[in-house]
């Protein structure tokens, strides 16, 4: 369908953008403009602008720039077309469409877009009702409050064959066996509601219309939840419950959570985490992919410790790769084994979610391990069918780019684990054992050197937290550069991921050596004019966050303290997965007692740092 730029012109004019935005945003009139903090970056202080007269908003933040059209497909999430229709029908506009089966199409969809409104208030009806008293206690005993009730549209479907069917019967019988609403037997019998005594939850499309609904059963039974059937307006496969709502929620923060079940969603908003989708009781689909890499580069899966999580997580990362595109990913977390999100929030907190989430493995490395413990790797003959496994999965993925670093990326791996080797020394040093770290044993026999603790770390910034966390505290450092002298030995000691983060701390620790101590202008001198300098301007802004707060005048040993705590926390990260990954090792070739509880130790160690690294990555100082 094409539109015309006069009808695009008209649907601007008469939309109010003002209007429009304030929905999402809290707006205010500004002069003959409105403010408004931006929906697009963090700020505190509005730089978002809306002037109404020309149509556009603007946001001197970020840069953040577009027109109502823009605003719905770069807010709301909304395709296009979804886009204009929705414009147009605030403003009273018909969307031409030339094509008589497509108006056919929309004509039909529109009677059932009514029925199942009509059937999200009739549920909602219900569970304010006499006949909800049990499902209201239901969702009280799971800790749902009243707001969250709303947000999600709760309802409830009174046990019986006939309600709902009564209740709407002006709609039609047939719509309503179209819409998945009533059951239609075979021959002779009639038609009857599908959900019966259930605890109603409605799965919204993109622009928030109801399109489907997932019945849970209130006490045990089969089956736990009942789903509407596939529908012209429902199809499970190219659905994710909550889009609607966790699509704007994305774009404030960059990533989106996908976790397994219904209530799992709920919970996860109503502790915070309103950027949560689930598909709906079935694997990933390639579509489901593709609309979640529309919200954020890397989608953060998150899947149950335990073995069929761990199958799921393998399947979707299998489904993906296929896809794979560079800057496109995913990211896997992993619950504590039998925890559902519900359950972790509900028993520990949003922290512990958190920190979950911070500990998510790229693809890579999820795929690396999984292979590397799917069989022993004791014989020449495993190891190289291990390598066989590995080409099975570089040859699934599409894109060259992607594909030739997934090959060098396995193969470091892969030979690590099987021919490591001193790293190169130069000829003059390799002749003079001692200095290379070579050394002889009592035999004479000359032996390699022990790898250094964390040799095998990964470098830092894995995670959003640690990144987080590490600009944090090179913000810090850059506002107080007294300091970098102070944690040198420590900060000489990170391995940082991102080159350019590595590049400024490079420089920082370089300055540090001078006689007198270097101030924040003089280091920024010496960055010069790169991508360096204006990544550390960025860093100096008022609204950066930073380890210690500078809003206040804090004294120089807080600053000391804090930021001495917050390296070493960083620093711990790569050691203690290693650690982590070394004793997984041992407990998995030998698993005794012995074995077992060091995993464990371990295991717990890695537990508690995650935690306190979301805590200070979280923290209220960081301002
Ligand atoms: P879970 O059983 O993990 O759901 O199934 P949950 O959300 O944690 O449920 P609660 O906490 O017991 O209420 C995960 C998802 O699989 C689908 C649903 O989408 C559910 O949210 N499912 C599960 C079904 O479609 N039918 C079922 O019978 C069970
Ligand atoms: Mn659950």
């Amino acid at each position: 369908m094409s539109l015309s730029p006069a009808f695009l012109d008209e649907l601007r004019a008469r939309t109010s953008l003002s209007t429009l935005i304030g929905r999402s945003v809290k707006v205010q009139k500004a002069g003959r403009e409105y403010k408004a903090c931006c929906p697009f970056h963090n700020e505190k202080t509005p730089s978002f602008t809306i002037n109404d007269e020309k149509g556009f908003y603007h946001c001197f933040g970020c840069g953040a720039h577009g027109d109502a059209i823009r605003w719905m497909t770069d807010q709301r999430g909304l395709p296009f077309m979804e886009a204009v229709k929705e414009l147009a029908q605030a403003a009273g506009m018909d969307v031409p469409a030339p094509d008589p089966r497509a108006a056919k199409r929309a004509e039909q969809a529109k009677g059932l877009h009514d029925v199942m409104a009509a059937a999200q208030s009739f549920f909602e009806d219900q569970l304010g009702g006499i006949d909800g008293a049990e499902a209201r206690d239901y969702l009280g005993r799971r800790g749902i409050s009243d707001a969250t009730r709303r947000a999600f549209g709760f309802g409830y479907s009174p046990d019986s064959r006939g309600r709902l069917k009564t209740a709407l019967k002006d709609l039609g019988e047939p719509m309503l066996i179209e819409a998945g609403l009533l059951i239609d037997p075979d021959g002779e019998r009639d038609s009857y509601d599908r959900f019966r005594g259930r605890l109603m939850l409605p799965i919204r499309d993109i622009r928030g219309r109801v399109i489907a609904f997932g019945g849970r059963i209130l006490g045990a039974g089969e089956p736990k939840y009942l789903n509407s059937p596939d529908t012209p307006l429902f199809d499970k496969g190219r659905t994710l419950y909550n889009i609607d709502r966790a699509s704007p929620a994305s774009r404030q923060t960059g990533r989106v959570i996908v976790v397994e079940g219904y209530m799992d969603v709920i919970a996860l908003a109503q502790a915070g985490f309103g950027e949560a989708v689930a598909p709906l009781g079935t694997a990933l689909t390639e579509h489901q992919i593709e609309r979640l890499w529309k919200m954020a580069d890397v989608p953060l899966l998150c899947f149950d410790g335990d073995a069929a999580g761990q199958k799921a997580a393998i399947r979707a990362a299998t489904r993906a790769l296929p896809l794979l595109r560079p800057g496109m990913s995913l990211a896997f977390a992993t619950l504590p084994a039998g925890q559902d999100p519900d359950d972790l929030i509900r028993a520990e907190g949003p922290g512990a979610m958190e920190a979950v989430l911070g500990a998510a493995e790229p693809l890579v490395e999820r795929l690396w391990k999984f292979e590397q413990s799917a069989a022993p790797l004791d014989t020449p003959e495993q190891r190289a069918a291990l390598k066989q496994r590995l080409s099975a999965i570089t040859e699934a993925i599409a894109h060259p780019d992607v594909r030739a670093h997934y090959v060098h990326a396995f193969r470091e791996r892969y030979d690590a684990l099987f021919f490591a080797r001193p790293a190169y020394t130069p000829r003059h040093q390799r002749m003079t054992g001692a200095r290379s770290g070579w050394q002889r044993d009592r035999r004479g026999n000359w032996k390699p050197p022990l790898p250094p603790a964390g040799n095998e770390a990964r470098a830092i910034g894995a995670s959003g937290m640690e990144q987080r966390l590490l600009r944090a505290i090179l913000a810090s450092l850059l506002r107080h550069p007294e300091q970098i002298a102070l944690h040198r030995e420590m900060l000489s000691g990170l391995r940082i991921g991102d080159p350019l983060l590595a590049e400024l701390l490079a420089a920082m620790i370089a300055a540090s050596f001078g006689k007198e101590t270097v101030e924040t202008g003089a280091l920024l001198t010496i960055l010069g004019q790169g991508e360096v300098y204006n990544m550390a301007k960025g860093m100096l802004r008022a609204d950066t966050f930073t380890f210690t707060p500078h809003r206040m005048k804090a004294d120089a040993g807080r600053v000391q303290r804090d930021l001495d705590e917050a390296i070493r926390v960083m620093a711990q990260g790569p050691e203690l997965e290693a650690a982590l990954a070394e004793a997984t090792r041992r407990a998995s070739d030998d698993l005794n007692e012995e074995t077992f509880a060091e995993q464990q130790r371990v295991r717990q160690l890695k537990l508690d740092h995650d935690r306190r690294l979301a805590e200070l990555a979280q923290s209220e100082d960081i301002v």
